[in-house]
């Protein structure tokens, strides 16, 4: 049991809830995994934690889109979070250990936005006026001429549109000075360089009040008073991280004990609405603010967001499929300081691979592991002796890693306590070739003891290592504790930060290669072939131009039947063609197609299909052709098979 003063401490920690208008992508993916790094650290560190995440599903962009689809709202968000690879499928598959998941058009939560809408306009900081602005609709919000930048949103960069209607107004006005304090002095917001984009650019220009409800769609929360206004999607979504504890319903029990929020983790175009509208209505409520909200930077790719509409996202399945979850948890937080943007690239992801995975901890993990079984047949023994010159440095090192790697932790920053993690493993790695253990293993009787000693060191840093990394990497690092043979005791947080926790004679258990190299070159081709092949199957279909009329009784002269292909051999000499037997019931027929390349012809015996029946015949290749079989497609042909029970000899029309 932990003796820290921290245990049993209570540790709220939540994500965005997320829009469910499109599948989820590797962007998304990094908020999540960093949210449940720090979970999974807080939990590893005697807190009791409740981390939140969730889907934020009304608005006019859902309504949209769902009726673009030909489906309701509910049914439009119910299939993207709920179906197959939708957004808790993407959860599970990356090993997400939130313990609440709210979806905004859960009953509980909307009875609560109902009450809470009510109580800020009883207590007069919601009052009904006319809303007329600017609206961006893939943003869900409402901008000022005067906060467009070149006339677009300023968020987003894309076209706005004008909006006029009765609407009902938050008093945000009221709250500028408490909350332009809040941000100033205080450490509520961070990185410390959001709070001057924030008081610079959205607060010292005046905060206006801000609209809150609208009447030109209707997939909201209705305000229940006024029939016909539904709650601005942003109030509903925020107030997610107070009802999914239970505030203001009885589905939950936990806001006495878990409200104010430890930390809202939200990506940086988000802070505006956490650091500024969020606090001005926790205080029109009289509630307590959450302690942080901190604001990651994005993942770009070519410089640019990932955004579906502009067609480069990345999608977490490719990569969790190809790299493995943990690989790729593992890159997102060590690669990309968490406060800032960074570029993602599959260089950037197999280079991680390769050099701290591969290289660094896989390498140390199974030298250390072999040379173990190799010159102790797999168990130390407990005699073992010291060389303090030699060994001091790297002692220290492991006695020291758990505080270093904490210090970073607490301050969100993951990829310095990765790098704390890894220059110890590097070390570790030079303390191998320093201490050359084949050439003590020449002369075991005088080097036995040193040579275990070297080998307990190795394993103390495998062990500390192991322990740090299970936030990011919870499934590989339980297997790196079985093959040093590290028992529960001596796995724990407590554990991690004592040099000596592992018994002097653990056994090694040889596993499986954790991490092999990856080939770049090759993985790079295989990358890419996928990218396009899916490109394309998603491109946009256009439509075909120049398509001439023709009369039905023009489309009648065509005699379209239905045959069996009964024989079928490759045309010599001729790659692309294939020479099919035809039977049409009443007839045999001998027709040569151009679709070698994509049949090969004990593929195509027995199946049935459609040809032109009244075609004149032609020569292909010196072979006489009595027809065409029907196919699609140009780059990839496709040939247009029946059902099995067709008959022959049919007239298709
Ligand atoms: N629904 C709102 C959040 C409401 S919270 C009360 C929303 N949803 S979102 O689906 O558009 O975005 C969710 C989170 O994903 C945001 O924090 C956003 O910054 C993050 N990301 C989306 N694309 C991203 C990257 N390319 N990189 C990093 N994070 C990104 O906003």
């Amino acid at each position: 049991m932990c003796n820290s003063p921290e245990c049993n401490k209570k540790f709220y920690i939540t994500t965005p809830i997320y829009y469910p208008s499109d599948k989820l992508h590797i962007g998304h993916t990094y908020c999540t995994v960093a949210t449940d790094a720090m979970a999974r650290y807080k939990r590893m560190t005697g807190h009791d934690v409740i981390f939140l995440t969730g889907t934020d599903e009304h608005g006019q962009k859902i309504e949209d889109k769902a009726k673009a689809a030909g489906v309701t709202p509910q049914q439009f968000v119910d299939n993207i979070v709920e179906g197959e690879r939708g957004v808790k499928d993407l959860w599970k598959l990356m090993n997400v250990s939130n313990d609440r998941f709210i979806r905004t058009t859960d009953d509980y939560h909307v009875e609560a936005i109902q009450k809470i809408f009510k109580k800020m306009y009883e207590n007069g900081d919601i009052y009904k006026g006319s809303y007329k602005g600017k609206y961006c609709k893939p943003c869900e919000s409402f901008w000022t001429e005067s906060q467009l930048v070149d006339g677009k949103c300023p968020d987003c960069g894309r076209d706005v549109e004008d909006a006029e209607e009765e609407a009902y107004f938050f008093r945000l006005s009221k709250y500028a000075d408490r909350v332009q304090d809040l941000l100033e002095n205080t450490d509520f917001l961070e990185p410390r360089s959001r709070v001057n984009e924030m008081v610079n650019n959205f607060i010292k220009p005046g905060l206006e009040d801000l609209c809150v409800s609208r009447t030109s769609f209707t997939w909201g929360v209705p305000v229940d008073f006024d029939p016909g206004h539904v709650v601005y999607v942003w109030v509903d979504a925020l107030f997610n991280y107070t009802t999914a504890l239970g505030f203001m319903n009885d589905k939950y029990d936990d806001y006495k004990d878990y409200w104010p929020a430890d930390v809202h983790f939200v990506g940086k175009e988000i802070v505006r609405f956490h650091s500024i509208i969020w606090p001005a209505m926790l205080m029109s409520m009289d509630m307590p603010l959450p302690k942080k909200v901190f604001g990651h930077g994005w993942l770009l790719l070519d410089g640019g967001k990932m955004s579906k509409s502009k067609g480069n996202v990345v999608d977490p399945y490719v990569l969790a499929e190809k790299f493995g979850v943990d690989a790729l948890r593992f890159f997102l937080l060590r690669t990309f300081p968490f406060g800032s943007d960074g570029n993602f690239s599959n260089e950037a992801l197999i280079g991680t691979i390769n050099v701290d995975l591969a290289n660094d901890l896989g390498n140390l993990l199974s030298r250390t592991v072999s040379m173990v079984e190799k010159y102790f047949g797999g168990t130390l023994p407990s005699v073992q002796s010291e060389d303090a010159e030699k060994d001091s440095e790297m002692v220290s090192l492991i006695a020291n890693l758990r505080a270093a790697y904490e210090e970073q932790m607490e301050k969100y920053a993951f990829q310095n306590a990765l790098a704390e993690i890894f220059a110890v493993i590097s070390r570790a790695n030079k303390y191998i070739d320093e201490n050359t253990p084949w050439a003590l293993a020449k002369d075991m009787e005088a080097n036995g003891a040193r040579l275990a000693k070297v080998m307990y060191n190795l394993l103390e840093v495998l062990r500390v290592s192991a322990i740090l990394l299970t936030p990011f990497m919870p499934s590989t690092v339980s297997e790196i504790l079985r093959q040093i043979g590290a028992c529960e005791c001596c796995s724990t947080w407590e554990a991690a930060g004592k040099y000596g926790a592992l018994k002097a004679d653990a056994t090694v258990v040889r596993g499986d290669n954790l991490f092999p190299r990856i080939d770049e070159a090759k993985m790079l081709a295989e990358l890419e072939a996928e990218r396009e092949a899916a490109m394309k199957a998603n491109a946009p279909i256009e439509k075909p131009e120049g398509c001439a009329i023709i009369g039905f009784e023009d489309f009648m002269k065509v005699e379209l039947r239905t045959a069996q292909v009964i024989a079928c051999e490759p045309v010599k000499k001729a790659k692309k063609l294939l020479c099919l037997q035809l039977d049409l019931g009443y007839e045999k027929r001998q027709v040569v197609s151009g679709i070698a390349q994509f049949y090969k012809p004990e593929e195509l015996i027995g199946k049935k299909l459609i040809m032109v029946a009244n075609l004149a015949p032609a020569k292909l290749c010196g072979v006489e052709s009595n027809g065409m079989i029907l196919a699609s497609g140009e780059e990839t042909v496709r040939v247009v098979f029946l059902d099995p029970e067709t008959p022959l000899g049919e007239r298709v029309r």
